[in-house]
């Protein structure tokens, strides 16, 4: 990767939202920001999305001096500036003049004015207005030397019912099906007699209406996607067409569900997105993985470097309780953000706002306003490992091992009314297997059924309920030509409009994994079976481990069975098995089993498959990642356990380029070697 794509200069930035508009009429709190940047080693600022009002105080008057003023004098001091589009909160004045642009919900209602991202993506007065501000913020600041990045909107999210967007959806869809006889047999509204006679009649899904009929459901997803996509696009193309040419990104929000991530990839230049887990709620390590987990997947969506876009510097203000970070935890999330492959460390916010909604979420400089402060030099620390480890900025990760997740999958999976409406493992099992896997210390990637498989070794499938993508046909190839597969219960259930498979599941897949799944059964809360190893299994399983919520039962033709149930009427009827098919292997796991189970299974198929790990013993709660570039390959190696573990690094030529280890990591402390 070209490591000059994300910034001018090759380093880590350091910084976060900035929101001096709230502070214009104090310019000595806008000097000693800027002196207290210095001192924390922040070298970048994002500004400008939520400056509409300011920027355009009335229709058609713009006034950009006072950001410009501000870039600048940030520039001379060399830090730098992300610039906001500010289409994520609009001014008074274009609510109360134009109403079109207020969201409609889904009993139909239109908003009134306030709060933000809750425009409608479709109007086209909403659209005219952000270009107009869009190509004059491009043509002010697009092609200033402060500036490193278009930062699109703040958090796209959220669906708008209003007749315009209704018409669109129509639109699409029409587009999609071509025909309503098409639609109906994809949707099969023959259910309940519920047959569209024309296009005109759908409707978005309500709850005083149409909630029932899955693949509106799901279209309706895909549609506020697209509609988003576009809005977007359109957001890019203004900057474009106002003369910069600068990278441009839109802070996403991990795992949030509202949205299809994927189909931004051909949007943005950069990926990028807003992490603030719980450090607290759960032991750190398991916290660790949850966020790793969500690192990867944003990573994995440009399968370049992201960026961290904000993270809070100590609480936040919108979590059920606003739990401090602990010493120690800052500077480890942080950095764990760069294992996994981001180019930065960006907090929300740099100085504390005084008033409204966020006065008391956490900020790198607080009311208060000295330095003085716990939170204040644990970011000086983090600004000063930053400063450290520079040549990390542009290095990339090639994991071996892919998980897929995927969105669509996931809306379809929780509106099917299948198996469990109690509740569906989906994140659970897919976290299970990560943890499993990161254990070893192996680099993922994690992709969704539109990615190419042919790059990896071993591919994770938890619940792939929904099949899209030719992904059926993908799967089949990766195991013909070597690959290793591992797909769960739940698995090739229905089609892209959510359809079962007719003749047998996982559909068209029966063959490659050697079996066919004839039930499944829900358990209830509390309820338990387990999976019991096969005498001498080839993967020397030796464990017995509990199984909960799901247990599928299928019949083998040709796989072999490496795991029986305990009891019940399906005692001794398969839980795990192996087929191998072509060139490599097929596992299918039939029921939802414990942590340990996936402990220990992906050990002993990444010793089976011969995978390399980048150290030989990792102590559990430690995170390893591997970062390169053409030059060098970086081993990050972070204890996330409150206590020292033994750890041994490679005996050969390696050089520890940050941390200190004698045999043993300090708890929440970290080594990075560079080999
Ligand atoms: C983010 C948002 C920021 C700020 C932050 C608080 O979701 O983009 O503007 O509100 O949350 O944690
Ligand atoms: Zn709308």
């Amino acid at each position: 990767m070209n490591k000059k794509i994300i910034m001018s200069q090759e380093r880590l930035l350091h910084g976060g939202d900035y929101n001096p508009e709230q502070w214009l009429d104090s310019p000595d709190i806008l000097k000693r920001d800027l002196e207290l940047f210095l001192k924390a080693g922040i070298n970048t600022v994002t500004m400008g999305m939520f400056s509409w009002a300011l920027l355009e105080p009335e229709e058609g008057r713009y006034q950009i001096d006072w950001l410009t003023e501000i870039v600048d004098q940030l520039y001379q001091k060399g830090i730098y500036t992300i610039l906001g589009t500010p289409s994520g909160a609009r001014p008074q004045w274009l609510a109360k003049r134009y109403p079109e642009v207020l969201r409609v919900d889904e009993k139909r209602q239109r908003n009134l004015f306030g709060g933000r991202q809750n425009h409608c993506y479709t109007s086209p007065v909403y659209r005219q207005k952000v270009r107009k501000i869009n190509v004059i913020l491009a043509k002010e600041l697009g092609s200033h030397p402060g500036v490193l990045l278009i930062h699109l909107s703040n958090e796209y999210g959220g669906d708008c019912h209003c007749p315009l967007c209704q018409e669109k959806f129509r639109g699409w869809l029409k587009e999609r099906y071509d025909t309503i006889e098409e639609l109906n047999r994809r949707w099969s509204t023959t259910f309940w007699g519920h047959t569209y006679q024309s296009f005109e009649q759908i409707e978005s899904p309500s709850s005083k209406g149409e909630l029932l009929l899955h693949a509106l459901n799901l279209d309706w997803k895909r549609f506020v996607t697209a509609q988003t996509v576009d809005f977007a696009a359109q957001e890019k193309k203004a900057i474009r067409d106002g003369g910069c040419q600068k990278p441009v990104t839109t802070n996403f929000m991990g795992d949030y569900d509202g949205l299809n991530y994927r189909k931004f990839k051909g949007v943005i230049d950069v990926a990028s997105w807003d992490s603030y887990p719980e450090w607290h709620r759960k032991p750190v390590p398991q916290t660790a993985a949850e966020t790793a987990f969500q690192h990867d997947f944003m990573r994995s969506l440009l399968k370049k470097p992201f960026l961290l876009m904000e993270s809070s510097p100590s609480s936040t203000n919108w979590q059920e309780v606003s739990k401090l970070r602990k010493p120690g935890i800052l500077h480890a999330a942080s950095l764990q953000a760069v294992a996994h492959g981001s180019d930065s460390v960006l907090y929300f916010q740099l100085r504390q706002s005084r008033g409204a909604s966020e006065k008391f979420h956490g900020a790198v400089i607080d009311h208060y306003g000295g330095e003085d402060t716990r939170v204040f030099q644990e970011v000086c620390q983090v600004g000063e490992t930053l400063g450290r480890l520079s040549e990390l900025a542009g290095t990339v990760q090639k994991p071996k091992v892919a998980l897929i997740w995927d969105t669509e999958n996931r809306w379809a999976l929780f509106d099917s009314q299948g198996p469990r409406n109690a509740g569906i493992p989906y994140k659970e099992t897919a976290e299970k297997m990560y943890a499993g896997m990161r254990r070893l210390g192996l680099d993922m990637d994690i992709i969704d059924m539109e990615d190419d498989l042919e790059n990896y070794r071993i591919v994770l499938i938890p619940m792939l309920y929904l099949f899209r993508g030719g992904i059926g046909d993908k799967i089949r190839e990766f195991v013909k030509n070597g690959g290793t597969a591992v797909m769960t219960f739940w698995s090739g259930v229905a089609d892209d409009t959510d359809r079962c498979f007719l003749g047998g599941v996982p559909g068209k897949l029966t063959d490659v994994f050697g079996l066919r799944r004839t039930e499944i059964d829900g358990l209830y809360e509390g309820e338990e079976n387990a999976a019991l190893p096969v005498k001498d299994n080839f993967l020397s399983l030796e464990r017995r481990y509990t199984c909960r919520n799901l247990c599928e039962l299928v019949n083998v033709s040709d796989a072999r069975v490496l795991m029986t149930y305990e009891k019940d009427f399906y005692k001794d009827l398969p839980v795990v098995t192996c087929n191998q098919y072509g060139k490599g292997k097929a596992y299918y796991i039939c029921a939802d089993m414990e942590q340990q189970f996936y402990n220990d299974f992906l050990e002993a198929v990444q010793k089976n498959d011969k995978i390399e790990k980048p150290l030989p013993d990792i102590p559990d709660g430690v995170e390893v990642t591997t970062r390169e570039s053409e030059e060098a390959t970086y081993v990050l190696i972070q204890n996330f356990n409150a206590d020292s573990v033994n750890l041994k690094l490679p005996d050969h030529g390696c050089e520890v380029i940050y941390g200190e280890t004698e045999g043993s990591l300090k708890g929440l402390s970290s080594v990075i070697i560079k080999i």
